[in-house]
């Protein structure tokens, strides 16, 4: 049986809007989400490994930055393909912002030195994804923006 034959613009549209409370337990389930999203694209099991640790540092860095010292806020996340096979993600919160986002890219620098945090999530996320790029101010919340394109996708 032949699949239906989509036009390019109808694929570049193909991609969902999720919205979650920013806590820990939610950060596995948006990995999954956008890993299961994702697993058309036909990623090698390394590239899937990338976007997962990825999704994980961007979440983990709302649930334990974005709303310290307030008791609620959300994480808004979208996913896309484009027509070339690229998926395209934003994660964005609404909580305290950055405000000196080249600072907090270097590697090692965290504004959390006694907590767990190795101020390596930036950089990371960096690294691992072909594009990538935060928008950010105090007080405005923060968006992480990056692109992934898997080679047997690649158009
Ligand atoms: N969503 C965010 N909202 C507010 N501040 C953020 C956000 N994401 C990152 N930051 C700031 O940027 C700094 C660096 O982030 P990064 O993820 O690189 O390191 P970290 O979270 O401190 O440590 P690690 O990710 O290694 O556990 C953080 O310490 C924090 O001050
Ligand atoms: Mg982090």
């Amino acid at each position: 049986m032949n699949p239906t034959v989509h036009s390019k613009e109808r694929r570049s549209q193909n991609g969902f809007k999720l919205e979650i409370p920013a806590l820990s337990e939610n950060e596995a389930f948006a990995r999954q989400v956008i890993c299961a999203f994702a697993a058309r694209l036909d990623p090698t099991i390394e590239e899937l490994s990338d976007l997962r640790v990825v999704v994980s540092e961007a979440v983990t860095n709302c649930v334990v930055h974005a709303y310290k010292g307030v008791d609620a806020g959300n994480i808004q996340i979208t996913v896309r393909i484009s027509n070339k096979g690229i998926l395209k993600v934003r994660i964005k919160d609404t909580g305290c912002g950055i405000a000196d986002i080249e600072r907090c890219m270097q590697p090692l620098y965290t504004t959390d030195p006694e907590g767990e945090r190795g101020g390596m999530g930036l950089p990371i996320m960096q690294s691992l994804s072909q594009k990538f790029s935060v928008k950010s101010a105090p007080g405005k919340g923060t968006t992480v923006l990056f692109e992934m394109q898997f080679g047997k996708s690649a158009v």
